[in-house]
C-alpha cells in the first residue's frame, strides 16, 4: 500500500519505493504538511511537528490552542484572509465581493490507479497497480466552495503528483482569482533554488542561488511556458551536488503562463508553490461547476541533481510521452529550413533528400514555405493548401519523390497562427485573439488564432487532418512563433475574458488530442521558435521537441545540458547545421557538431548538395555510428560529468539500462596552452564488470573507469570533442 491513513494520528503517509510524503489533519480539520524526503518506515512522523505559541501578530484560529496559528502552520493548500499572511495557493471571490475562505477537511478516499485529468495532459499509469491516488476533500461551509487535493503515488517510479480541483457546491457564483496546483511548506530555509531560464536561441541556462527571506519566483506571462522560464524549479539542500544530497524537484505539466517559486517566511519555513500564473487569470464557477488545475510532478532524490533528473527522464519518457514512437527509435532526419529557407522547389528538395538517402538518413522534413503564397514570413499562415508555384505536383508529388529514395516524408505546420495577409484572416477576422477596438499587435507579421473557440478548434482539426491524409506524411513539426498579446476572445462574455489564455490551452490540448489520435503512426515534434514551449504539457502529445533554433554546437552544450535537468534525451531534437553557424557565426568541425547532436534525436539541417566527398564520408560514418548508439541515447540513463556553466569543458554520458553499453561525450571549448592533464571519472557503470574501449582491445574495470577515471581527451585547436564508448565484456 503506497498510501495509508492513520485515523488515530489523523496522518496521511504516502510512500514511493524510496520516498515518503506525509501530512496530518490538525484538529481534524486543517491539512498540515509533515514531511517530504527519504522513505520512512511506519507512522511515527507526527512527532516531527513542533508547535510554539507566537506573538499576537500570528493569530490563532482555535482560541484555546494558542500554539496553533495559520501563520506558522505548514499548510498543504493555504488560503488567505484568516491569519496565514504568506502567499496563498488559491483565492476565491464571492458574490458579496469578499475573498475570505475557511477550508476544512470533509472526507477522503484512496483508490488504485491514476485517473486522467479531464482535458489536461498528465502523467499516466499503464495499469492500476502502478499507482495509488488520494483525494482529500476540503470545504468552505459558508460559500459551499469545495477543494479536492489529489495526490498520486507512483511507487516504483519514485514520483508523487499533485493537483487541485474546485467545485462550486453553493448557490452563488465563485470567481477563482488564483488556483495553484500545489503548495508545500518545507521546514527551514537551508536550500538553493534552481531554475532554467534564458531567451530565444539561449534556452534553459541553469541558475542556482541560496534562498533568502521573502519571495523568489519565476513566471511566464506570455501565454506559453516560454524560452525565458521553464516550468520547473528545484530546491537543493545546501551542499547538494550533482551526485549527492537532498534535492526536491517540482515540474509543471502545462504549456501556458505559469508561476513557480518559494517564499521564505519569518520563521524560515520555505513555501514552495507552482501553478497557472494568477496574473491576468480568472475563472468563474457557477453553481455546480468544477475547475481542475494542471498537475505538478514532485520528485525527491537523495542522490543529488543527477538522481532527480534520471527520475524525471524515466517518468517523462515512459509515462508522459505516448504513442507509437514512445518506445521506438526516432528516425535520422534532414530538414530543409536552414538549407533553403523559403527558396525551394520540388527538384531542390529532392536533390537534398537524394544525398540524405545516400548517406543513411531516414526522414526528409519539408519546413516552412510550402503553402499559400508563402515566400517570406509576411503572409499565408492559416492557408494550409499547397503553393502550386513552388510545388506544382503538390505534396503527393514531393512525398512520392522522397519515398522513392527510401525515405519518409515529414511536414512543418504552424497551426495556431494566422497572417493578416491570408485568406483565412480575410474570411474570419474575429478568429484571432484580440480586444475589440484595440490595435492587434503583430509578431513576425502574424496574429494568434483564438484556439479557445470551438469553431477554430474544429477548423484546425479538419484542416490539418486534411493535409495529413492527402499524402504519405509520417512526421509533423508543430511550430508556434510568437507570444500572446491583447488576450481576449470574441466569444466569451466580459466576466470571462480573463479565462481566455487558459481556455486557449485547453482548446489546444483538445485539438492535439484529436489530431494525434487520428494519426497514431505519425511522429509529432513540437517547436516554438526552438524551445519556447519545451514543457511536459506538450510532451504528452508530442514525444519530442525542437530544443532550440540555435544549432551551434558550443551554444548547444549549455542548451542541452540545461534541458537535461528535467527532460530526457529522447525529447530533444538535435541537428548538425552549416558553418559559419547561422545564429552565432561560429566555425566548428563536423565532428564536434556531430558529437553534440548525436546526444539527442539526431538530424541534419543544411544543404547536403554542397557536401564535398570528404564531408560525405564523415557524415556517412556519423549516421552509421548514431544508428548503433541510438537506443542507448534514446532509452539509456543519462549522467552529467562536467558542466558548461562551470568551466571550459562539458561532458555527459549515456549508460544502457543493463549497464553493458555506454557512451561519453566530451567537448572542450577553448584550447589552453600547456594545460594540466585531466582525469574524467565516469558514472553509472557496473563496478564489478569489465568494459572494452570500443575500437580497441583495451579492457578497463567498471570500478576503474568510475573511481580512477580515464585520461581526459586533449585537442589541438578550439572546440575539440571526443565520443568514447565502453562496452561490457
Ligand atoms: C521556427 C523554427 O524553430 C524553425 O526551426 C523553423 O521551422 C522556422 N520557425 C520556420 O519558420
Amino acid at each position: 500500500m503506497a498510501i495509508r491513513f492513520d485515523a488515530n494520528k489523523q496522518l496521511f503517509h504516502l510512500q514511493t519505493a524510496a520516498t515518503s510524503y506525509a501530512f496530518e489533519l490538525v484538529e481534524g480539520k486543517y491539512p498540515s504538511h509533515v514531511y517530504w524526503g527519504r522513505r520512512i518506515r511506519g507512522n511515527q512522523l507526527h512527532t516531527l511537528v513542533e508547535r510554539a505559541e507566537r506573538a499576537s501578530f500570528s493569530p490563532h484560529p482555535v482560541p484555546e490552542r494558542g500554539n496553533i496559528s495559520f501563520d506558522t502552520m505548514p499548510h498543504e493548500y493555504p488560503g488567505y484572509g484568516n491569519s496565514d499572511f504568506r502567499t496563498p495557493a488559491f483565492e476565491a471571490q464571492y458574490d458579496n465581493g469578499t475573498t475570505v475562505t475557511d477550508l476544512r477537511y470533509e472526507s477522503h478516499e484512496i483508490i488504485q490507479g491514476k485517473p486522467a485529468l479531464p482535458g489536461l495532459p498528465a502523467v499516466y499509469a499503464e495499469s492500476d497497480d502502478e499507482a495509488e491516488t488520494l483525494r482529500v476533500k476540503l470545504r468552505d461551509s459558508l460559500s459551499g466552495l469545495a477543494v479536492t487535493l489529489t495526490y498520486t503515488v507512483m511507487e516504483s517510479l519514485n514520483v508523487i503528483t499533485r493537483s487541485a480541483s474546485f467545485s462550486n457546491e453553493g448557490s452563488g457564483t465563485v470567481l477563482l482569482r488564483r488556483a495553484l496546483s500545489m503548495s508545500i511548506d518545507m521546514p527551514g530555509d537551508r536550500f538553493d533554488l534552481l531554475h532554467l531560464s534564458g531567451a530565444w536561441s539561449r534556452e534553459r541556462d541553469v541558475y542556482r542561488s541560496p534562498l533568502r527571506p521573502g519571495m523568489q519566483s519565476i513566471e511566464s506571462r506570455r501565454g506559453s511556458s516560454s524560452h525565458m522560464q521553464n516550468p520547473f524549479v528545484a530546491l537543493l539542500e545546501h551542499g547538494a551536488t550533482e551526485d549527492a544530497g537532498d534535492v526536491y524537484g517540482a515540474s509543471f505539466v502545462y504549456s501556458g503562463s505559469f508561476l513557480a517559486g518559494v517564499e521564505v517566511d519569518q520563521f524560515r519555513t520555505s513555501r514552495l508553490f507552482m501553478g497557472i500564473n494568477p496574473f491576468d487569470f480568472g475563472w468563474q464557477l457557477e453553481a455546480g461547476e468544477t475547475f481542475q488545475t494542471p498537475e505538478t510532478v514532485l520528485v525527491y532524490s537523495p542522490d543529488g541533481l543527477g538522481g532527480m533528473s534520471r527520475i524525471y527522464h524515466e517518468l517523462y519518457r515512459t509515462r508522459l510521452c505516448r504513442g507509437a514512437y514512445r518506445d521506438a527509435v526516432r528516425p535520422v532526419l534532414v530538414n530543409n529550413w536552414e538549407a533553403t529557407y523559403f527558396d525551394f522547389d520540388a527538384d531542390k528538395l529532392e536533390a537534398i533528400a537524394a544525398v540524405g538517402s545516400e548517406l543513411g538518413m531516414e526522414l526528409f522534413v519539408l519546413d516552412d514555405g510550402w503553402f499559400g503564397k508563402r515566400n517570406s514570413d509576411t503572409n499565408s499562415l492559416g492557408d494550409w493548401f499547397v503553393n502550386k508555384e513552388k510545388l506544382p505536383g503538390g505534396l503527393q508529388d514531393v512525398a512520392g519523390r522522397i519515398n522513392k529514395l527510401g525515405m519518409q516524408f515529414g511536414l512543418w505546420f504552424e497551426p495556431e497562427m494566422v497572417s493578416p495577409d491570408s485568406e483565412l484572416y480575410r474570411a474570419h477576422p474575429d478568429w484571432c485573439l484580440h480586444v475589440p477596438g484595440r490595435y492587434r499587435t503583430e509578431g513576425r507579421q502574424q496574429l494568434i488564432l483564438d484556439v479557445s473557440r470551438p469553431d477554430v478548434q474544429q477548423y484546425l482539426i479538419e484542416t490539418i487532418s486534411g493535409v495529413l491524409s492527402s499524402a504519405p506524411i509520417t512526421y509533423v513539426k508543430w511550430d508556434m512563433n510568437r507570444n500572446m498579446t491583447e488576450i481576449g476572445s470574441a466569444l466569451l462574455p466580459p466576466e470571462r475574458q480573463r479565462e481566455t489564455a487558459h481556455r486557449y490551452m485547453l482548446g489546444l490540448y483538445s485539438v492535439l488530442e484529436q489530431i494525434t489520435s487520428r494519426f497514431p503512426n505519425v511522429l509529432f515534434e513540437s517547436c516554438s521558435g526552438g524551445g519556447g514551449r519545451f514543457d511536459p504539457g506538450m510532451l504528452y502529445y508530442m514525444p519530442q521537441t525542437w530544443t532550440s533554433d540555435n544549432t551551434d554546437a558550443i551554444s548547444r552544450l549549455r542548451i542541452q545540458y540545461g534541458t537535461s535537468i528535467v527532460y530526457p534525451a529522447s525529447a530533444m531534437g538535435a541537428h548538425i547545421s552549416e558553418v559559419p553557424n547561422h545564429q552565432v557565426g561560429r566555425l566548428t568541425s563536423l565532428q564536434t557538431r556531430g558529437h553534440v547532436a548525436m546526444s539527442g534525436n539526431f538530424g541534419y539541417e543544411l544543404d547536403l548538395t554542397e557536401f564535398t566527398d570528404e564531408d560525405k564520408a564523415i557524415v556517412r560514418d556519423q549516421i552509421a555510428e548514431y544508428k548503433t548508439i541510438r537506443p542507448l541515447v534514446q532509452f539509456g540513463d543519462f549522467y552529467r560529468l562536467r558542466s558548461p556553466f562551470e568551466g571550459n569543458v562539458t561532458s555527459w554520458m549515456f549508460v544502457s539500462k543493463d549497464r553493458t553499453e555506454s557512451m561519453v561525450v566530451y567537448v572542450q571549448v577553448l584550447n589552453e596552452p600547456n594545460e594540466p592533464l585531466g582525469r574524467l571519472k565516469l558514472k553509472g557503470l557496473d563496478p564489478s564488470r569489465n568494459y572494452r574501449l570500443a575500437g580497441t582491445d583495451r579492457i578497463y574495470g567498471g570500478d576503474e573507469l568510475m573511481y580512477a577515471g580515464i585520461a581526459a581527451p586533449r585537442f589541438h585547436g578550439d572546440f575539440g570533442s571526443a565520443l568514447i564508448r565502453f562496452i561490457a565484456e
